[in-house]
């Protein structure tokens, strides 16, 4: 078999043109222009990488952006007063803060800092909370975005088994939630899975993951997941990015992997264009949460 390849840039920029005529409408209506703001610490060059990226999808939908770029020994105070004075700025509506964050500032402090209306990672405690709840304000964005690219696809997994390989609070967590819901943005048909959750200490991992009929890898490992971890026609999501020589690979043994999967993402351009998508939609719904 070889697998069906998910084009996650073409779907991404599916929903960007949506986005881009419903900011037309907003903007028109509301009299003004949604405005994320990005704050970066440090001299990352991944991290530059993805902010400017982000940016320039901003640019290209029509939405606002400012960049706030601070040196790498920047205290947490004067990030938390960073991030105060953008909760109080009524011109600013998402605001992004682009991990990881240099050694020696909280993580977790900073990202409570931000406003909960604001939160267009949907990080903040309390957004976490109402997700969990089945109410959520925002989606995580790339756990959102793997929900629009399998619905978007075709890729129902309402009753099927998923199975998501890592349980980070930015990924693996929020998605077996989401894919757990009664209900998700895309309706039933895009939630209702039975999940499972596989992490570092799962016992007989390659045995839980081929009785995935949608197997989810958000692991850090280059080619992790191998052909014999997969079962024949399952839809295999690759979240990994991880820098090697040969360029980005994937979590997934793609060239393997593709022979038994039945569907798969490639990385680059599966699941990475789509976290970008969904920061635009949380910035478009923050914009009329401030209304
Ligand atoms: N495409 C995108 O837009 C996007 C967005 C975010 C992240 N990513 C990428 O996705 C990957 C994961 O990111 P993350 O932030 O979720 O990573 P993370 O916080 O490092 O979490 C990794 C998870 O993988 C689990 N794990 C590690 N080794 C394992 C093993 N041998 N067997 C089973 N589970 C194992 C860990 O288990 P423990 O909890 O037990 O340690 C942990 O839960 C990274 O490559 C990241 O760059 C991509």
């Amino acid at each position: 078999m070889t697998a069906r390849v998910l084009d996650g840039k073409a779907i991404a920029e599916e929903i960007q043109s949506e986005l881009a005529e419903e900011l037309v409408n907003f903007i028109q209506d509301s009299g003004f222009v949604p405005c994320l703001a990005a704050v970066l610490v440090g001299e990352d060059a991944a991290s530059q990488v993805y902010v400017r990226n982000k940016r320039r999808v901003c640019q290209h939908v029509g939405i606002d952006s400012k960049l706030h770029s601070l040196p790498a020994d920047t205290s947490e105070d004067e990030l938390l007063e960073l991030i105060a004075s953008l909760n109080r700025d009524n011109t600013v509506h998402g605001i992004l803060v682009q991990l990881p964050l240099p050694d020696g500032i909280s993580t977790v402090r900073v990202l409570d800092a931000v406003h909960p209306f604001k939160d267009v990672d949907a990080f903040h405690a309390e957004n976490v909370g109402r997700i969990s709840q089945g109410r959520p304000r925002f989606l995580p964005c790339t756990p959102h975005g793997i929900q629009q690219l399998l619905s978007r696809s075709g890729l129902p997994v309402a009753g099927k088994h998923a199975v998501v390989v890592g349980r980070s609070d930015i990924v693996g967590k929020p998605l077996a939630l989401m894919l757990a819901q009664r209900d998700s943005t895309r309706g039933p048909e895009a939630a209702n899975a039975t999940v499972t959750i596989c992490h570092s200490r799962t016992h007989d991992l390659p045995a839980v993951t081929r009785t995935a009929d949608v197997l989810v890898a958000a692991i850090g490992k280059a080619s992790f997941i191998t052909a014999e971890m997969v079962k024949p026609g399952a839809v295999v999501v690759d979240v990994g990015i991880n820098r090697c020589e040969d360029g980005l690979v994937g979590d997934v043994d793609f060239a393997a992997v593709s022979e038994v999967a039945g569907a798969i993402t490639p990385v680059p351009g599966g699941v990475g264009p789509l976290t970008v998508a969904m920061l635009m939609y949380n910035t478009l719904k923050a914009a009329k949460l401030s209304i």
